[in-house]
């Protein structure tokens, strides 16, 4: 089954209410190596994108490019810090390469998740090792290259897969980008809320297209 606005709209209100379900979870990873406003952050974005969405139904934008152009202008006009703009590149970056097309198919979304990779690094800086959702995505996109020639569910439930162990592995990472790079070593032994995030992001997006 390709993905299509409509199912791609869908994916994005179930990743609204996975984040929603692990915002206190994420206020606590990131009060452990930041100020504990990642899921306050993650979830102010994802209900404005869900506010976004709701304000145009019955209709959705006509091309999931569109669908994920709006949902990343919202994040980054919704939400502050760090991870807005990071994650409303990734989306805006995915968006420019779905272009015109009326579905995505599984080399598309691929390079889509590459694209949106690209774009964090770009504007964050960040490399892999770093602690930072970088370790989530590299993975990622990575295994879904490699699952290409799947249906879109597989790929991403690789890329999810992927993810869970990346961000797994920043806990014995010493940070070296953002508020928890403040803490140098002392930030060892604890998970990135940015990589933990991303993981859930991309575990919705996979069960919502099963
Ligand atoms: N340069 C970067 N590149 C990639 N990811 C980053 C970078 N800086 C921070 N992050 C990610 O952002 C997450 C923190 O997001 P959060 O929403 O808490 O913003 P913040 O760091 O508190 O922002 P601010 O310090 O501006 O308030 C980190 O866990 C990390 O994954
Ligand atoms: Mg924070």
């Amino acid at each position: 089954m390709a993905c299509t606005a409509e199912t791609l709209a869908a994916a994005l209100r179930a990743a609204a209410a996975v984040i929603a379900g692990h915002r206190g979870e994420l206020i606590d990873l990131d009060r452990a190596i930041g100020d504990a406003d990642h899921g306050e952050n993650m979830d102010r974005g994802f209900a404005a994108i869900v506010s976004a969405l709701d304000a145009l139904a019955p209709k959705t934008p006509e091309t999931p490019a569109a669908v994920m152009k709006l949902a990343a202008t919202t994040l980054i006009s919704k939400v502050g810090g760090a991870a807005g703009p990071l994650y409303g590149t990734a989306f805006l970056r995915a968006s420019v390469k779905l272009g015109d097309a009326a579905e995505v198919d599984g080399p598309l979304l691929v390079e889509a998740l590459r694209a949106a990779l690209e774009g964090v690094q770009a504007r964050g800086k960040a490399v892999g090792g770093d602690a930072t959702m970088v370790d989530a995505l590299i993975p990622a996109v990575s295994a879904a290259e490699e699952a290409a020639g799947s249906d879109i569910a597989a790929i991403l439930t690789a890329a999810a897969d992927a993810a869970d162990k990346g961000a797994e592995s920043t806990v014995d990472l010493v940070p070296r980008k953002g508020r928890a790079s403040y803490l140098g070593e002392r930030a060892k032994g604890h998970l990135d809320p940015g990589a933990r995030s991303t993981a859930l992001v991309l575990r919705a997006f996979a069960e919502a297209a099963r």
